[in-house]
C-alpha cells in the first residue's frame, strides 16, 4: 500500500510527507558527543524532518575527561604528519576564532592565548605552525627566560575550557530540543534494538568497551590546579630525543592556572598519585621559580584517549533483524578540544551520505 503510495507521488511530482522519525543516538557527553549532536542538528533538522537526536552518557559536565582537560588548542604529541588530523583541528580553530571577540566568548570558555613552546634542540616547526596567530621562533633574549631549553616557538593560540564550553554546548542543545538521557550503554545493540537509526560513538577512552581496539590505549595524565595569577602565557615543552612524552607545562586558565605534564601510555589508574604531583610540581617550579608561591588548589587525573590516529568512519550494523548504522568519532588523545568541531563536521558529512542514501532507496520521500 504504501509503496503504491510513493510511486503515485513519484509520478505526479507530490512530496511525500514525514512517514516517520530519523533517530540518531548519541553515544558521550564529552566535547565530542556533545559538539557532533549539535553539528549534526545545525546541519539537518531543517531537511530531515523530523530529526530527533538523543545523546546518552554516564558522565554529563562537570564530570568528563574534556571538563578537566586545560583547554590549549595544540595538538599535544601529535605531530605524526596525518593531514586529516591537521586539517579537522585547523577546522576547529577557524571555526572558534569567528566566536573570539563576541560577546558569547566569555559564555564559551573561550579567549585568545599566547605562549610559549619549549625545546633542547632544533626541531621541524610543527605542522600547525600557520594554523595559530603570529608563530615565530624565539630570539636569543627570550630563551634566556628559561635557562635549559635553546629552542622554540612562541605564538598566539586560543584556550576553550571545557567546564565553560560544556554547559554551553549543553544548554543549545537543549534549546534546540535535543534530550539527554543518563544511562551507561551496554551495547550497540541496545540502542538499535530502540529504533535508532543512526548511533553515533563519542565514547572517548571507553569505547573498547563497546567494541575492541587494540589501537586505543589511555594516556594517564594527572595535573595541578594553582592560583598563580601573575603567570599570562603558557608554556608546553617538549622532549623530542629521548621519547619521554612527559615534560612539564604550564597552561594559565581563567581563574587557575594548569601545571602539568604527565603522559603515561598503558596505565589506567583514574587516581591522583603522590610521585606525580611532586613531579609536577617540582619540574613546574623549577621551570619557573615564582610558582612556589603558588596555592595548589587540587589535583586531577584523566585519561587521554589516544590512538594511532582519531577513529572517524561509518560502519554498517546488524543485530539479528535490526539494522543501523554506525559512525565512530573517538580516540582524539591529548587533543580533543583542538580537534573537535572539524570531527564534528566529518561525523555530519557522514551522517548526510547515510540520509541521502535512505533517500534514494525512497525518492522524493523524506524520511
Ligand atoms: P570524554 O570527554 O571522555 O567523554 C566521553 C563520554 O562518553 C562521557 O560522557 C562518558 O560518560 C561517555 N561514555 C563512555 N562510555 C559510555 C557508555 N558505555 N555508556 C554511556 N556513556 C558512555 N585536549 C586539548 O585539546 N587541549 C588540552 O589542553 C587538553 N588537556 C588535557 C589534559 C589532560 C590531563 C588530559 C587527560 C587530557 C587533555 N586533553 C586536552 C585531551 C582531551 O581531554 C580529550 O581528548 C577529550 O576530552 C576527549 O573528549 P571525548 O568527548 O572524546 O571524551
Ligand atoms: C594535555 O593533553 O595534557 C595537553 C593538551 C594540549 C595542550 C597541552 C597539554
Amino acid at each position: 500500500m504504501f509503496r503504491k503510495y510513493v510511486s503515485f507521488c513519484l509520478i505526479h511530482n507530490i512530496r511525500v510527507l514525514a512517514v516517520r522519525k530519523m533517530r540518531v543516538a548519541v553515544i558521550g557527553a564529552g566535547v565530542t558527543g556533545l559538539s557532533t549532536a549539535l553539528c549534526i542538528h545545525d546541519q539537518y533538522h531543517r531537511t530531515v524532518h523530523p530529526l530527533k537526536i538523543e545523546i546518552y552518557a554516564d558522565k554529563f559536565t562537570p564530570l568528563t575527561t574534556s571538563d578537566g582537560a586545560a583547554g590549549l588548542w595544540q595538538p599535544y604529541l601529535y605531530d605524526q604528519g596525518h593531514k586529516q588530523e591537521t586539517q579537522w583541528s585547523k577546522e576547529t580553530f577557524d571555526y572558534l576564532l569567528k566566536f573570539v571577540h563576541s560577546e558569547e566568548a566569555q559564555n564559551m570558555g573561550l579567549f585568545l592565548q599566547s605562549g610559549y613552546n619549549l625545546l633542547k634542540e632544533p626541531a621541524p616547526e610543527p605542522s600547525w605552525k600557520d594554523d595559530v596567530l603570529g608563530f615565530r621562533h624565539l630570539t636569543p633574549k627570550e630563551l634566556e627566560l628559561f635557562p635549559g631549553y635553546s629552542y622554540g616557538w612562541f605564538n598566539t593560540a586560543l584556550m576553550i575550557e571545557g567546564k565553560n564550553y560544556l554547559p554551553w554546548l549543553t544548554k543549545k542543545l537543549q534549546e534546540a530540543g535535543v534530550t539527554f538521557i543518563h544511562k551507561k550503554i551496554e551495547s550497540f545493540a541496545e540502542l538499535a534494538a530502540q529504533g535508532a537509526d543512526v548511533i553515533i560513538n563519542c565514547t572517548g577512552m571507553r569505547s573498547g568497551q563497546l567494541q575492541p581496539d587494540p589501537d586505543l590505549k589511555p594516556g594517564r595524565g594527572q595535573i595541578l590546579k594553582v592560583i598563580a595569577p601573575w603567570m599570562k602565557h603558557f608554556i608546553v615543552t617538549h622532549d623530542l630525543t629521548t621519547g619521554v612524552y612527559t615534560t612539564p607545562y604550564i597552561i594559565p586558565g581563567s581563574q587557575l592556572v594548569t601545571l602539568g605534564g604527565i603522559y603515561q601510555l598503558g596505565n589506567w589508574n583514574e587516581e591522583d598519585v603522590s610521585e606525580d604531583h611532586k613531579w609536577i610540581w617540582e619540574s613546574c617550579c623549577e621551570l619557573i621559580p615564582s610558582l612556589k608561591n603558588a596555592k595548589i588548589v587540587h589535583d586531577w587525573t584523566g585519561l587521554r584517549p589516544s590512538r594511532s590516529k582519531v577513529r572517524l568512519e561509518r560502519e554498517p550494523f546488524v543485530s539479528g533483524p535490526v539494522k543501523s548504522e554506525l559512525i565512530h568519532n573517538y580516540g582524539h588523545g591529548g587533543y580533543g578540544l583542538t580537534i573537535h568541531w572539524g570531527c564534528a563536521l566529518e561525523a555530519a558529512r557522514l551522517f548526510g551520505k547515510i540520509v541521502d542514501e535512505k533517500k534514494s532507496r525512497f525518492p522524493k520521500s523524506s524520511l
